[in-house]
């Protein structure tokens, strides 16, 4: 068999070189941030191309269809959340990758080019960060967008171009979601892998750049098994801090974007939080000084080291000047990150309108599904009461949001004279029996709850739920807004509708 495909295509060979490879200076886990990086953004592309599957670009499905991930799609927080947490290890892993590069030289000849790919590969990741951003459509997608766009057309000259190519109209809206679509699902992923590509081939060619060492390296390590194995080790574990992040901290959406909000208070993604603390250390009529000059020269710098940087030599000690001037850059993004940090949790503490999510992490525990019942029915339009043949089991969630929220209140809470509260109400988790006659056949007369007496209507359901139906949404009742009820079953529905 390999026989075969050894003469057809010559793979096998080309993977016995690639594993046979020398390790120069021995395996170490200085070299595992490249291939981490890589593992996450495979890790990006599955779950990326999964959401698509659901996801639709418009201003009045993308925040929609992005909840209705969550809310329908089975693991669908979880992919999300996946995905989000992803893109933050992803550039976590990168920085470390790009550092770790820069601090054993190298960059320096003959890599210089396999440097500006990579170079060339951060700033396109990050892009895919801010393109990212806007898709779920929710307030902060919206208004840090604004920001970005609005900074992007304060670039002197081609800033109007760049503004028209994103926005694609005076507004944000449909087509500029359709741009970020284009730009962060097709355009940016293709180049990515391309330079990904070139960036392994130009690897392969130079071959490992080993320790930071002037002499030829003497010892060798063998990349596989040895080195394959760290890299194997690094990579699960950092699998399982992703996964273990989309658990408990899973992706916060906010309300839908509303342009009229103006209290809100945007904040973009943390690693553009250098770049935002420095613009508003800068009063407003030298905004192209953090707005274009300063990004501009650190990008020039990055990407032209390996010809600014003169120094032949690789030790650390000998290379006082690169190790001062990492030092200070690092120290300086990261302290400008801390007070961007600071300003926008100080006043988004002072303007906490629109802060708090409806799903994932900061979300309300049992979030209702009243609040969203027109936008449910977008992605699984619901059946008309009664016509409900589907095998799948109901959502009781959902049934009380469209048949019993607009009189007993989203969070069943009753209006005050007129409906009764469910929540906390000891006769909605007392005798399932009584209740499911009540939903069952209506109830009219007095009754008292909570100590406030309600002498109103309720309709009957038997006619308009099925059994599963009506056992749904009274399991449901009995078990959200912190009642604690056992469930009830369509069969014990049945046997009383008779
Ligand atoms: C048109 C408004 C309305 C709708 C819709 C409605 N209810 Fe009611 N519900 C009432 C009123 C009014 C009462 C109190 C009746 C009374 O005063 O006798 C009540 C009472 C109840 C009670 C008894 C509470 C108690 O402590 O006595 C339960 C349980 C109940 N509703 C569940 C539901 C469920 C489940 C749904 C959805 C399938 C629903 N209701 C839809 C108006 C409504």
């Amino acid at each position: 068999m390999i026989e075969w495909l050894e003469s057809r295509t010559g793979i096998p060979t080309w993977i016995r070189n690639f594993l046979t490879e020398d390790v120069p200076g021995g395996v170490s886990y200085w070299y595992v941030f490249g291939s981490a990086t890589l593992i996450v953004f495979a890790i990006q592309i599955i779950t990326g191309i999964i959401l698509t599957f659901y996801y639709q670009p418009s201003s009045l499905t993308a925040w929609e269809s992005t909840l209705f991930i969550y809310k329908h799609v089975y693991l669908g927080s979880f992919l999300i959340s996946l995905h989000y947490w992803g893109a933050s290890a992803m550039i976590v892993l990168m920085s470390m990758h790009l550092l770790q590069v820069l601090m054993f030289g190298a960059y320096k000849k003959p890599r210089e080019l396999q440097w500006v790919v990579g170079v060339l590969l951060f700033f396109f990741v990050l892009s895919m960060g801010l393109t990212g951003y806007l898709l779920p459509w929710d307030l902060n997608a919206y208004f840090a967008t604004q920001v970005a766009i609005n900074i992007a057309a304060s670039v002197p000259i081609v800033g109007p171009f760049i503004y028209h190519f994103l926005s694609d109209g005076s507004t944000l809206g449909t087509l500029t979601i359709g741009r970020f679509f284009g730009l962060h699902v097709w355009a940016t992923p293709a180049l990515l892998v391309g330079l990904v590509g070139l960036h392994l081939f130009i690897f392969k060619h130079n071959g490992a750049a080993g320790p930071p060492q002037d002499e030829p390296p003497t010892r060798f390590g063998r990349f596989y098994p040895d080195q394959v194995y760290i890299e194997t080790l690094t990579a699960l574990a950092v699998v399982a801090v992703i996964v273990l992040l989309a658990v408990f901290m899973p992706a916060p959406l906010l309300a839908k974007a509303d342009p009229n909000n103006s209290q809100f208070v945007p904040a973009p993604a943390w690693y553009f939080y250098a770049l935002y603390g420095l613009l508003r250390m800068f009063p407003q009529n030298l905004s192209l000084v953090p707005t274009v000059i300063l990004p501009g020269i650190f990008s020039l710098v990055l990407l032209l080291l390996p010809w600014l940087d003169r120094n032949p030599s690789r030790v650390l000690a000998r290379r006082p000047y690169l190790v001062t001037l990492t030092i200070l850059s690092v120290g300086a993004i990261v302290g400008i990150t801390i007070y961007s940090a600071k300003i926008i949790a100080a006043e988004q503490a002072a303007s906490p309108s629109g802060q708090q999510p409806v799903v994932g992490y900061g979300a309300p525990r049992n979030p209702s599904l009243a609040d969203f019942a027109p936008i449910v029915s977008i992605g699984s339009p619901a059946p008309a009461p009664g016509s409900m043949a589907s095998a799948a089991a109901p959502a009781g969630d959902q049934i009380f949001a469209q048949n019993c929220a607009s009189c007993h209140g989203a969070n069943g809470q009753g209006q005050p004279g007129a409906f009764p509260p469910l929540a906390g109400n000891s006769y909605v988790t007392g005798d399932p029996q009584r209740v499911i006659l009540t939903v069952l056949n209506g109830l009219h007369g007095a009754v008292q709850v909570k100590g406030v007496t309600y002498n109103g209507v309720m309709p009957a359901w038997k006619d308009k739920l099925t059994p599963a139906q009506i056992a749904a949404v009274i399991t449901y009742i009995r078990s959200a807004w912190g009642n604690k009820a056992p469930a009830v079953t369509a069969a014990q529905v049945q046997a009383l509708a008779k």
